[in-house]
């Protein structure tokens, strides 16, 4: 779906103002999966970054999921051995961003990816990393190298990344002049681990920054081009009700108009078939069934913006399940919860709902049944 790329220039032009001022050269995009951070980065600001006064060089610490040092190294090699010919910067970014698309496909992208066989990067394999970006900076000339660094969360994921982690930061404090960089990742648990955990060496170092979600100036475009492409006459209003129950994605939202498109059906039909695709994607089915009686009622009433240790609660879970209702109980909850990813604690005592698809999807079960 290549002319559905909604361009986000105003807000790549926002982030890159953010270097000039001095504040920080280093920043941190945290929202959740499938939010469009990755061909944000990719189509909107390295592309802007490449037309003033920077070098981005893109890399994913995903490349290999064990190793994550081996995905910097590459895009490393890569950028320094592309310098000298002309046109590399968009050359290298199509790679990327068709590589990108391509995985977005992939199942098991969901969840956040744990490695199962994690390496601890080699003293030899710093040194060389700190060479190659020696070796781009100078390179590089006037401009600046901005590293734009996917799935950051992966470092906080396992302690064999510490060692990579400690020494990425060191390599970037001592060039801050010259290497601005932007992280990016999804899963708020661990984004917030790595960046406001006073123990982590990014805190204080990165200033994490909202990435908002896409518009209704998206929706109008989709609108347009509905119309002007497709001859499918869809209202901004219905694009608008259904983007909202997909959580403002706009992985799910190109799914229904492409649903759209090709089956040439309503709005209400497409979020039907868009829905059940999410539920079979991210497994609401097994998810509702793993999870224990007392957790569902606490992540209910997360959903519905009510405090975890409050006495009802604790009175309904004594009374429907079989654990007593004691805080320590609800703590034991709240850990399973962010264990799998269902919520976030940005700060102590605040928590944050990760799936609001699954709260529709257990609400719906709720329901009691029409005979
Ligand atoms: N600006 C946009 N205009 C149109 N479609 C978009 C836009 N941004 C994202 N998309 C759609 O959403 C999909 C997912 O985007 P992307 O891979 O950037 O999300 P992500 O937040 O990086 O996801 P993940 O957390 O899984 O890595 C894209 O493949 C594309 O179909
Ligand atoms: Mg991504």
């Amino acid at each position: 779906m290549d002319g559905w790329h909604f361009p986000r220039t105003d807000l790549a032009n926002h982030y890159l103002s953010l270097f000039d001022l001095g504040i920080s050269s280093s920043f941190a995009l945290i929202a959740p999966r499938r939010k469009g951070k990755t061909l944000f980065i990719l189509r909107d600001l390295a592309p802007a970054a490449n037309k003033k006064k920077y070098l981005p060089v893109y890399a994913s610490l995903w490349s290999n999921i064990n190793a994550p040092h081996e995905g910097l190294i590459q895009a490393l090699e890569e950028a320094i051995a592309a310098q000298d010919k002309k046109g590399f910067v968009s050359r290298l970014l199509q790679a990327k961003i068709k590589k990108a698309t391509l995985s977005n496909e992939l199942l098991g992208r969901m969840e956040v990816e744990f490695a199962g066989n994690p390496e601890k990067v080699s003293s030899k394999e710093l040194t060389y990393l700190d060479q190659l970006l020696t070796t781009l900076t100078e390179k590089a000339g006037k401009k600046t190298v901005l590293l734009l660094i996917d799935e950051v969360q992966h470092l906080s994921t396992s302690p064999a990344f510490d060692p990579l982690t400690h020494a990425l930061r060191t390599m970037l404090d001592k060039r801050q002049g010259q290497v601005k960089s932007m992280f990016t990742g999804s899963s708020r648990h661990y984004m917030n681990l790595l960046f406001n955990e006073s123990q982590s060496p990014f805190y204080h170092f990165s200033q994490p920054l909202p990435f908002p979600d896409l518009d209704r100036d998206f929706l109008t475009f989709l609108q347009e081009k509905l119309a002007s492409d497709h001859h499918l006459t869809v209202s901004v209003a219905e694009l608008s009700r259904s983007f909202s129950q997909l959580d403002q994605s706009p992985y799910w939202m190109m799914k229904l108009i492409t649903r759209l498109v090709t089956a040439r059906t309503s709005c209400k039909e497409a979020l039907e078939y868009v829905t059940h695709l999410i539920e079979a994607a991210e497994d609401y089915e097994g998810l509702a069934k793993q999870m224990k009686p007392a957790d569902r009622l606490i992540f209910l009433a997360l959903c519905d913006g009510k405090n975890p240790f409050s006495q009802t609660l604790l009175q309904r879970i004594d009374q429907q399940t079989s654990v007593k209702g004691v805080a320590s109980n609800i703590q034991r909850s709240l850990q399973r919860l962010q264990e799998q990813q269902l919520i976030s604690q940005p700060k102590k005592g605040e928590y944050q709902v990760e799936k609001s698809g699954l709260e529709r999807f257990l609400r719906t079960r709720e329901k009691p049944k029409s005979k």
